[in-house]
C-alpha cells in the first residue's frame, strides 16, 4: 500500500472479550491516514468510534481487545511496524510520543492537584524528550502560547479549577503537541464546549496540523464539525463503516441513508424547531446477530435484499465507497 499513509486500520475488529461471549464491537474497519490530512470519524453514540481510536494507541479498556486485523504505522524512524502486535511497553517506547490523543473532558484527564504547566511538562520528562528543567519548562510555555493561552508564563501556574472548559481544552492540546506527535487523535474533543469555542478550537487543531506537517483522526458526532475540519470522512454505524468519501464529495453526493440522516439532521437557523429531522430508532443491540443489512430496520429505503444479505463496502466514484444495496443499484 502507498508510502504516503502515515496509519492505516486493515480489517480492525475490537471485541468484549467475556467468560462465555465475545461481543464484536469494532467489525473489520479499514480506514486511512495519509501522512498531513485530517480524517474524520461519525456516527451516533454507541457505534464503536472510541474503542476504535483507543486500539491505536493500546488504552482499550481491560474488557476490550482487538480481534483481528492490523494497525500498521509507516514512519522513517520506526519503518513499517504492526501496532496491534506490541505489548503496551513496546508501543510507548515505539510510537509513545509519535501519537498523542485528546478526550472529550479535559478535566477528567487533568489532575487536579498538579499546577497545568507542571503537567505538561511532565510528558517531556516522562519520555525522556527534555531533561533540562529550564528548557523544558521554556518549551511548555512556548506551547502553551501557541495553543492561544494569553500571559503563558502566568498560566503556567494555573490549576485545572482556575480555567475556563475551553482553556482546559487548549491545556489538553498542548499537552498532546508537547512531544511534536505525528498523529492526533481528537476524541470528540468540542462536545463539552459551547459553540464560539468549538470554533475556535477546531481552527486551533487545523492550524496546528498545517504547521506541523501533522496528521488528525477527528472523531465527532456533530457533521458540522466535520464539514469546517476534515480532508476525509469514514461514517461508522454498529462498528462497521457504511460510507467513506473525500469531504466535499460525501456532504455532495451522500450515498448511504445513514449518511443522509446524519446530514439532513444538521439543523439550520429558520427550521421549525418542532419539526427537526431525526433517524428513526435506536442504534440496534450489538449481541443481536442479524444476517441483512445492520441499518435496514432504520431505513426508509430498503429493499427484500436487505433483510438477508449483508451488503459490502464497494467504490462507487473516486475514492468514494458505500455499503448499500440500494445505492449500488440493486
Ligand atoms: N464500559 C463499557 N462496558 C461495556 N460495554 C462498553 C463499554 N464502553 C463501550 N462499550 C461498548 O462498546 C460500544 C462502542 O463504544 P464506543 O467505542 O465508546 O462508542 P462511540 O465512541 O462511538 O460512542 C458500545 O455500544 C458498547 O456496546
Ligand atoms: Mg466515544
Amino acid at each position: 500500500m502507498s508510502e504516503d499513509l502515515l496509519l492505516e486500520l486493515r480489517d480492525l475488529s475490537v471485541s468484549i472479550v467475556g467468560k462465555k461471549e465475545t461481543l464484536p464491537i469494532v467489525k473489520g474497519i479499514d480506514l486511512h491516514i495519509p501522512r498531513g490530512s485530517i480524517v474524520g470519524l461519525v456516527g451516533e453514540s454507541g457505534c464503536g468510534k472510541s474503542m476504535t481510536a483507543k486500539s491505536i494507541n493500546n488504552i482499550l479498556p481491560p474488557f476490550a481487545r482487538v480481534t483481528g486485523g492490523s494497525i500498521i504505522w509507516r514512519t522513517e524512524a520506526s519503518g513499517e511496524v504492526d501496532l496491534a502486535l506490541l505489548k503496551e511497553k513496546e508501543m510507548r517506547k515505539k510510537c509513545g510520543t509519535e501519537i498523542a490523543m485528546v478526550f472529550q473532558e479535559p478535566m477528567t484527564s487533568l489532575n487536579p492537584l498538579m499546577q497545568v504547566g507542571e503537567q505538561i511538562k511532565e510528558v517531556l520528562t516522562i519520555h525522556g524528550v527534555e531533561r533540562d528543567n529550564k528548557k523544558a519548562k521554556d518549551r511548555v510555555i512556548e506551547m502553551l502560547s501557541k495553543v492561544g493561552i494569553a500571559e503563558p508564563a502566568l498560566r503556567y501556574n494555573a490549576w485545572p479549577h482556575e480555567l475556563s472548559g475551553g482553556m482546559r481544552q487548549r491545556v489538553m492540546i498542548a499537552m498532546a503537541m508537547i512531544c511534536q506527535p505525528k498523529l492526533l487523535i481528537a476524541d470528540e474533543p468540542t462536545t463539552a464546549l459551547d459553540v464560539t469555542i468549538e470554533a475556535q478550537i477546531l481552527s486551533l487543531i487545523k492550524e496546528l496540523c498545517r504547521n506541523n506537517s501533522m496528521s488528525a483522526l477527528v472523531i465527532t458526532h456533530n457533521m458540522g464539525v466535520v464539514s469546517t475540519l476534515c480532508d476525509y470522512v469514514y461514517v461508522m454505524y454498529l462498528g462497521s463503516v457504511v460510507e467513506s468519501a473525500p469531504v466535499k464529495e460525501l456532504f455532495n453526493n451522500p450515498c448511504h441513508p445513514y449518511t443522509r440522516g446524519l446530514l439532513s439532521s444538521i439543523p439550520h437557523v429558520g427550521d421549525n424547531p418542532e419539526f427537526l429531522h431525526t433517524i428513526p430508532g435506536n442504534v440496534p443491540d450489538m449481541k443481536k446477530h442479524f444476517k441483512g443489512c445492520d441499518f435496514c430496520l432504520r431505513c426508509s429505503d430498503d429493499i427484500k435484499q436487505c433483510f438477508f444479505e449483508k451488503p459490502a463496502l464497494t467504490e462507487t466514484g473516486a475514492g468514494h465507497f458505500v455499503r448499500c444495496h440500494r445505492s449500488l443499484g440493486a
